[in-house]
């Protein structure tokens, strides 16, 4: 089911006027299963890596500021559930491009796992605009989410302010989507298993 035009009408509000959007149940429960399964599939099969800090050359596995393991979408070999997935962030994009005027371009997407006691600490995805990445989107795939296991995506409203900010529970279904160059963020520590969709829409390269 592609998303509707009342809730990307909702996601482009929202980022117009606050830079980011937080919607609950944006997807199916059908859909975000099936998801779900995808990624626990993924990581039994042994799909995923620890995942990196930094870019290109620079990058490498840093325990202590990030703690997750990725397994990133191939679209020459999708399931069904990323295909309805890509489809819907398909809509998301044609949305945001024609309601802000991002140029937004390709999106790239990852499933991400957090173990017990992984975190990935206070970051930007796009520092200082110097990237291609132009929009963050995440969506969350735990069913059984609740509260006391942690895991909380903050997301600090204000860079000169720790103390303004918002807690997001990692709960399927819920899809963030923000402006990446324009929030510091991190995830707590999660005591559960912790799985996840991330995105980001980027612009042309060399644009
Ligand atoms: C990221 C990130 C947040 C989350 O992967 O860059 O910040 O809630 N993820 O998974
Ligand atoms: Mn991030």
């Amino acid at each position: 089911m592609a998303f509707s035009p009342e809730l990307l009408g909702y996601i482009v509000d929202n980022l117009a006027s606050e830079g980011y959007s937080i919607v609950p149940d944006a997807m199916p429960a059908y859909e975000v299963a099936a998801l779900a399964a995808d990624c626990r599939q993924g990581w039994q099969a042994g799909r995923f890596h620890a995942a990196a800090v930094g870019r290109g050359d620079a990058q490498q596995v840093v325990t202590d500021i990030r703690a997750d393991h990725v397994c990133w979408v191939n679209e020459q070999h999708v399931t069904p559930p990323q295909a309805a997935y890509l489809i819907q962030m398909e809509g998301l994009r044609q949305a945001l491009n024609a309601g802000l005027y991002l140029g937004l371009f390709e999106l790239e997407t990852h499933f991400a796992l957090y173990p017990p006691g992984a975190f990935y600490k206070r970051h930007v995805d796009n520092f200082r605009g110097t990237g291609q990445r132009l929009v963050t989107t995440i969506l969350y795939l735990n069913a059984d989410w609740q509260f006391g296991d942690g895991g909380e995506l903050r997301i600090y409203l204000d860079e000169q302010n720790d103390s303004r900010y918002i807690d997001v529970e990692p709960r399927a279904g819920t899809l963030v989507t923000f402006l990446a160059a324009d929030f510091f963020h991190e995830v707590l520590p999660a005591y559960q298993p912790r799985m996840s969709l991330t995105g980001w829409f980027r612009k042309r390269t060399g644009a």
